[in-house]
């Protein structure tokens, strides 16, 4: 489908925060009446260029820009970072002005679930391992709230990030199945300098960490680079991963290389690849990916 240019300039004025449903549909309906294309970016806050890449790319895709920022409870487990992860709504908002979003959407936990909430979906194919074995719960939290902002919202376009590249296959697969008329779109990873993937969790890593970190795009690109060159992969990965784990990393959850369109393991069939990791360093959990 051809992606039609805007109609109307960006905004320059700060963007509305809508913390009522019945607000948002308001908005919407309004802006599709008046035949406006309109993008949602849905993030958890604690916004960084990456973020704000996916909202300034939606902006030339579409007329209006919803953001919305959820720290949504239903894909995290009760071990893990819910509670203490970042949460900056007035630094976001100062952001969102700047990358020329329209509406940023605040929903409570509450008004998300409700009393009585009760429906989940089931997720095959690219849910299937990788993130699944470590977090099970993650994608169906991922897929019930992204669901909902979709049904929110109502965007024609939807902006995600390749940094967490199993979610944005599973989003493409779940709207793609479920047909929602939404045209789900992955933006590449935006990095520091020194490679390591921008992630509102690297505000955990404490400065020996952060100087750490970067190795884990550095081990992928190596990687993908023996891969390039019809070297050993298996070999090349658990080099990787002895390297990882002597430079401070430890659980290294998995290194992998999958099929880029399925992410079931490489096939004669597959068109591209796509080298995927998570590891811990310290008490942060970091993952990156890239394309070989
Ligand atoms: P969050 O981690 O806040 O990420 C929001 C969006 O930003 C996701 O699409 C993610 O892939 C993208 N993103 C994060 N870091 C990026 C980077 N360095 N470069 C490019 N894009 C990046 O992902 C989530 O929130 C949640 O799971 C969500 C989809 C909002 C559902 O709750």
């Amino acid at each position: 489908m051809p992606i039609l240019p805007p109609t109307s300039p960006r905004p320059v004025s700060a963007p509305e925060q809508v913390r009522d449903l019945a607000r948002l549909r308001q908005v919407t309906a309004r802006w599709r009446a008046e035949g406006q294309r309109i993008g949602l970016v849905p993030t958890m806050g604690a916004l960084h260029e990456g973020h704000l890449a996916l909202v300034r790319h939606a902006g030339t895709l579409c007329d209006k820009v919803v953001v919305s920022i959820f720290v949504n409870p239903l894909q995290f487990a009760p071990h893990e970072d819910f509670d203490r992860y970042p949460r900056r709504e007035d630094a976001d908002a100062a952001l969102l002005s700047d990358a020329g979003a329209d509406v940023v959407w605040l929903p409570t936990a509450d008004l998300m679930y409700p009393k009585g909430f009760a429906t989940h979906i089931g997720l095959t194919g690219p849910a299937e391992g990788l993130e699944t074995d470590f977090r099970p719960q993650f994608f169906g939290g991922v897929a019930t709230v992204v669901t909902k902002l979709f049904n929110q919202t109502g965007p024609d376009i939807a902006v995600f990030g390749e940094k967490d590249y199993q979610q944005l296959k599973v989003i493409q697969t779940f709207a793609r199945d479920l047909d929602m008329p939404i045209d789900v779109i992955g933006l590449p990873t935006v990095r520091e300098a020194d490679g390591l993937a921008l992630s509102s969790r690297n505000a955990y890593l404490s400065a020996e960490e952060r100087a750490t970190a970067a190795k884990l795009h550095a081990e992928l690109t190596a990687i993908a680079e023996t891969v390039r060159a019809g070297g050993d992969a298996e070999a090349s990965v658990e080099r990787a991963r002895i390297r990882l784990e002597a430079a401070g990393f430890g659980p290294v959850d998995y290194i992998v290389l999958r099929d880029a369109d399925t992410l079931a393991p490489p096939s004669a069939d597959s068109r591209a690849l796509r080298l995927l990791a998570a590891a811990w360093l310290g008490k942060t959990r970091l993952i990156d990916n890239i394309a070989v």
